[in-house]
């Protein structure tokens, strides 16, 4: 059995299996495959290499692995979580406005055009005493991926759409990325308090897609609410922690900490600053980062109030500064004990990206971005 990770070079390789790089290319070649000696290999071509020099391959663990293995820690050592709830919805039918009312402030009234730009990340405390961390997205056609990757990162969705409005492309298109990414779905049916509001013709529209409310006898819970008056937003959280206790949310916090970037940006007074989400284990100062293809210590932590903050656990999202770049939005992150490692996988990704940026010159649009992720 070879044990290896994915993407190791054709040289890499041969090194591990003591052949010649020019046995591997010429193994290659007869079946079908064009490799050079520098080249990265996927998972697949490093099996079938293996295979022809009589070798199983086993892979070592990748971040991502690591995160989905969330689940298979020691039950003794899972302890509750709060929830990720991402808010989705149409341009302008009152994502923001609901997290305002929700954590009495005014996002919007800062924001160019009233129109969100970017996942906003905060976290709350309910008046019931309970946690919530929340995602907000942008509502516009152009930020099909970025909702896409709320969902992925996502316990629970709440779908806002305006009673005086109707189900509209990405009211449709929030559903669609719940619904892939397998996350139960809460129907909050804004701006009610407007005389012309019709909460029933949606509740119609959403029968119409298959989407039965539970007040009509289907599986879905919905909410009636103004962000604007407030009416029927603490009903809406009591029914979101309704859904994520039926999730049963866990996770170790006493672990190297994984989780998800949600965004990255230059300050020049700060550096890099990259706010991410802690899905598992505990970030603390000082401690080895490696996100994407940038690494680096943790110098400083804030909460979504710019509060400095020493540690996050699960269900935190935070804002940390010291990494080396800004890595993508949607990447994985996770702490490491050895600078080394990090840093060098951090190169070695860096040498795939360029690689594969060289290959594939191809213009991409962000409607495919959402769809690969
Ligand atoms: P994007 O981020 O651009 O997708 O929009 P959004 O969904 O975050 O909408 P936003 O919260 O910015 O609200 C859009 C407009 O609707 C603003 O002018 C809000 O004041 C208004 N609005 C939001 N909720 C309500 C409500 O419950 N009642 C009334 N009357 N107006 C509301
Ligand atoms: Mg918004």
């Amino acid at each position: 059995i070879l044990k290896v990770t994915e993407f190791i070079s054709a040289n890499d390789l041969a090194a591990l299996l003591d052949v010649s790089v020019n046995q591997i290319i010429s193994t290659c070649m007869s079946l079908g495959m064009f490799v050079s000696i520098n080249q990265r290999l996927d998972a697949e071509a490093i099996t079938i290499i293996a295979d022809e020099f009589g070798y199983d391959v086993e892979f070592t663990k990748s971040i991502e692995d690591e995160i989905a293995e969330v689940e298979t820690d020691e039950a003794e050592d899972l302890v509750e979580r709060a929830p990720i709830v991402t808010i989705m919805g149409h341009v302008d039918h009152g994502k923001t406005s609901l997290l305002d009312y929700i954590r009495m402030s005014k996002v919007t009234e800062d924001e160019a055009g009233g129109i969100t730009q970017h996942i906003g990340a905060y976290d709350v405390m309910t008046k019931t005493g309970h946690k919530i961390a929340f995602l907000d997205t942008p509502g516009h056609e152009a930020f099909t991926a970025m909702r896409a990757r709320g969902a992925k990162i996502t316990d629970v969705a709440i779908i806002v759409i305006a009673a005086d409005d109707n189900i509209m492309p990405q009211t449709k298109e929030a559903i669609n990325h719940a619904q892939v990414a397998g996350v139960p779905m809460i129907f909050a049916i804004n701006k009610v308090d407007k005389p012309n509001a019709n909460p029933h013709k949606i509740k119609e529209e959403l029968a119409n897609m298959n989407l039965l409310v539970e007040e009509w006898g289907g599986k879905y819970q919905s909410q009636d609410i103004s962000a604007k008056t407030g009416q029927g937003v603490e009903d809406l959280l009591e029914k979101v922690l309704l859904e994520s206790e039926i999730l049963e949310l866990k996770a170790n916090p006493d672990k190297n900490a994984v989780g998800t970037v949600i965004e990255a940006s230059l300050d020049k007074g700060r550096g890099y600053v990259t706010t991410i989400m802690v899905q598992a284990g505990t970030l603390q100062i000082g401690d080895i980062i490696l996100a994407g293809q940038h690494h680096g210590r943790v110098k400083a932590m804030f909460d979504h109030k710019g509060k400095k903050v020493k540690e996050a656990g699960p269900s935190t999202p935070v804002q940390v500064l010291g990494l080396s770049g800004a890595p993508q939005a949607g990447d994985t992150f996770k702490v490491y004990d050895s600078e080394r490692e990090a840093r060098e996988i951090a190169n070695s990704r860096e040498q795939i990206q360029r690689e594969q940026s060289l290959r594939t010159k191809k213009h991409i649009t962000l409607d495919e971005i959402g769809r690969r992720l």
